[in-house]
């Protein structure tokens, strides 16, 4: 796969994405993830962010709408359809997909800021999957929060799942 015919994003977004998919392909790789898995993860990895640079109302429909476009077009995964809706603000109900694209999207090189530490996230990833997982959460809630934006439901859930409390 590469990305969809119905995306519509700048030079840059195609950038992130193609570093989002290229890391994903290297944990695949590297976790032993049998072909049918990794085509999943790459399928979520293409989608997520296809539709980044389309005229939307708010900034976080872009995953709802990625999504149920993907679906129209065929896309019958659960997984990758959950993982490519809830990909800015996590869900528990994610299988592998969901959780590989939402550490893939912020441990990938090209964005600009702690880009030591977040190498390194990326490097422990195939060894720590979910010690990494919960740190990259944390950030991100972190971010959240600090900018006083509230925490949508699924994000708590999320967050609680992680920490270990159902
Ligand atoms: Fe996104
Ligand atoms: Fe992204």
């Amino acid at each position: 796969m590469s990305l969809p015919a119905w995306a519509l994003v700048s030079p840059e977004r195609r950038a992130h994405i193609e570093r989002v998919v290229a890391l994903l392909k290297s944990w695949a790789d590297a976790m032993h993830v049998d072909p049918q898995d990794q085509g999943r993860w790459l399928r979520a990895g293409w989608l997520h962010d296809a539709l980044r640079d389309a005229p939307l109302p708010d900034p976080l429909a872009h995953g709802p709408a990625a999504a149920d476009r993907a679906a129209a077009e065929g896309e019958r995964d659960r997984g990758v359809l959950d993982a490519v809706r809830f990909h800015t603000i996590g869900s528990p109900d994610w299988d592998d997909v969901g959780r590989m694209l939402y550490l893939a999207d912020f441990l990938e090189p090209g964005r600009d800021f702690a880009s030591a530490e977040r190498t390194e996230l990326a490097r422990r990833v195939p060894t720590e999957r979910d010690a990494v997982l919960r740190e990259v959460a944390r950030r991100r809630l972190e971010w959240v929060v600090r900018s006083g934006w509230p925490l949508p439901h699924e994000t708590v859930d999320f967050w609680n799942q992680l920490a270990g409390r159902p």
